[in-house]
């Protein structure tokens, strides 16, 4: 990701201020971002703090942070209030933390950061955490704006017919920013405007230390750091703006409509990335792609499946239709239909499905074939094991090349414990052969139909019956 404002990662810093300050690479300031999210997150109707909900699978304060990381080395300083602990916890050591008691408005959550940031120098970037669809390259037109101007303050604005709940943007008559209303103090002529305020802002440091406390109580007893455009007005100094053509960005959560929105316009934009990239999606508006996902080249995703968490799909794989793979690893070539997958690691080559589920810890080497309704559980499948039909595989370890006959199943649990399953490379488990753990199979060994194996079968040999005995072996158990 590229940075700036900081000595330790010049070559990515530099490259990407010649990307957004080609002319003025000498005179860059160094920039804080401090993120906005102690608010009391009412609209939510929820017990986890507003900031903490899911969007394209991460908590939405993660969008904000991955976005100050992209502007600047130093880690951001994040406001928080309710949720404190979750929040600290969620993004640790990555933010510099103060903590506003009161909630008492933007521009009071603001002022818990100067004891941190007051005396640095350079850029102070404010945003809320409630806005995960902006994009580095619209913080960085801001960013230019401010330091190829000499305003104390800049902003971005934006147009849309339905203003819901922002603020809106006073011009003077000859099209300078005078201020900033907050709706509900709004004149009926000013709520007619349409030029609204999405709360992205960049300050002079030395400025808006020295200024914040000048921000008035509003009649509700809130600061609003919105008043400090007034402010600069009011001292003659100019509020720079510039207007963003794609207002999707400044979609704010406030309620959970507003969650539903955003996470419909980030799931339009994954999935157009990952189309760009090569990889078709047979219908995109039934495909769910987490932001956190990575899927090669010439893989083809059919409709309704869904893709999760940590999950890596390798190249010219065919997935779907109706299929969740969640934290899991894909290799290439693999072809998965009507499955679940979970937490799993599949290598190259593999088939699964249709109607499988791979659970936590099932590890499927190079060319498994795994057909109809089976279960793989905490298990390692070697290269070209083949279990077709009906069976449950729990805690085993099986040797390359095994055929694990219909309806095979593991009893791993004896109601108090689980016990392992060893199954030899080779090895032919017959149809509907119950494997008692723990028990070994040996390499090359073999099962008959319907055997209840309770003890070990050795290399080469054949158990048959209930409960299993070596074939030929009349009288003796199976050693
Ligand atoms: C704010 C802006 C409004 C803008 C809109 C854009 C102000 C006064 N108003 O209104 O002009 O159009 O955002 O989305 O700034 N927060 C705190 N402490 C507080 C209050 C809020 O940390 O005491 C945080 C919230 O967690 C949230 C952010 O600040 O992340 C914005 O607060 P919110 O109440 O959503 O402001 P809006 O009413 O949307
Ligand atoms: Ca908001």
């Amino acid at each position: 990701m590229p940075r700036h404002g900081f000595p330790g990662d010049l070559i990515v810093a530099t490259r990407f201020l010649m990307s957004i300050f080609p002319d003025q690479l000498s005179s860059v300031p160094s920039l804080n971002v401090v993120i906005l999210a102690a608010g009391d997150s009412t609209r939510m109707r929820s017990d986890t703090p507003k900031v903490l909900h899911p969007l394209g699978g991460r908590p939405l304060i993660e969008y904000s942070v991955r976005l100050a990381d992209a502007l600047s080395t130093t880690p951001p300083v994040v406001v928080i209030g309710r949720g404190a602990e979750a929040v600290r916890s969620q993004l640790g050591t990555r933010a510099r933390y103060v903590e506003q008691q009161q909630r008492l408005g933007t521009g009071h959550a603001v002022m818990q950061a100067r004891g941190l940031l007051a005396g640095q120098e350079g850029t102070v970037a404010v945003f809320y955490a409630d806005m995960p669809l902006l994009t580095v390259d619209t913080m960085g037109r801001l960013l230019d704006l401010h330091a190829g101007g000499s305003g104390v303050l800049s902003m971005l604005t934006f147009e849309s017919a339905t203003p819901r709940g922002f603020g809106r943007i006073v011009r003077t008559p000859d099209g300078e920013v005078q201020a900033i209303v907050e709706e509900v103090d709004c004149t009926p002529e000013q709520r007619l405007i349409s030029e609204l305020n999405p709360g992205l802002y960049c300050f002079d440091a030395d400025w808006i230390w020295e200024n914040i406390d000048s921000i008035p109580v509003s009649p509700k007893g809130e600061y609003y750091l919105t008043d400090l455009v007034g402010i600069a007005v009011s001292q003659g100094r100019k509020v720079a703006a510039v207007k963003v053509d794609d207002a999707t960005e400044m979609l704010g959560i406030n309620t959970r409509e507003h969650l539903a929105e955003a996470e419909a316009v980030l799931r339009g934009r994954v999935n157009r990335r990952h189309m760009q990239a090569g990889v078709t999606l047979i219908d995109p508006q039934t495909t769910y792609i987490d932001d956190t996902v990575s899927i090669d080249r010439d893989t083809v995703v059919f409709p309704a499946t869904h893709l999760r968490g940590m999950t890596r799909i390798g190249q010219g794989c065919r997935i779907g239709p109706d299929t969740t793979v969640e934290n899991t690893s894909l290799g290439s070539g693999c072809r998965v239909t009507y499955s679940v997958l979970e937490g799993a690691l599949v290598e190259d080559g593999v088939e699964i499905g249709p109607f499988a589920h791979l659970r936590s810890g099932a590890h499927l080497a190079s060319g498994v074939h795994m057909g109809n309704f089976g279960e793989v559980k905490n298990s390692y499948l070697g290269p070209g094991v083949k279990m077709g039909h009906f069976s449950y595989i729990g805690d085993a370890q099986i040797g390359s090349e095994a055929n694990i006959g219909a309806g095979t199943i593991t009893c791993n649990y004896d109601g108090s414990q689980k016990h392992p399953t060893e199954i030899g490379a080779g090895a032919f488990i017959g149809s509907d052969t119950m494997l008692v753990a723990p028990v070994r199979i040996g390499m090359g060994a073999r099962t008959g139909a319907g055997s209840v194996v309770t003890r070990d079968v050795p290399d080469g040999e054949t158990a048959v019956g209930v409960p299993a005995r070596l074939r030929g072996l009349a009288h003796s158990d199976i050693e």
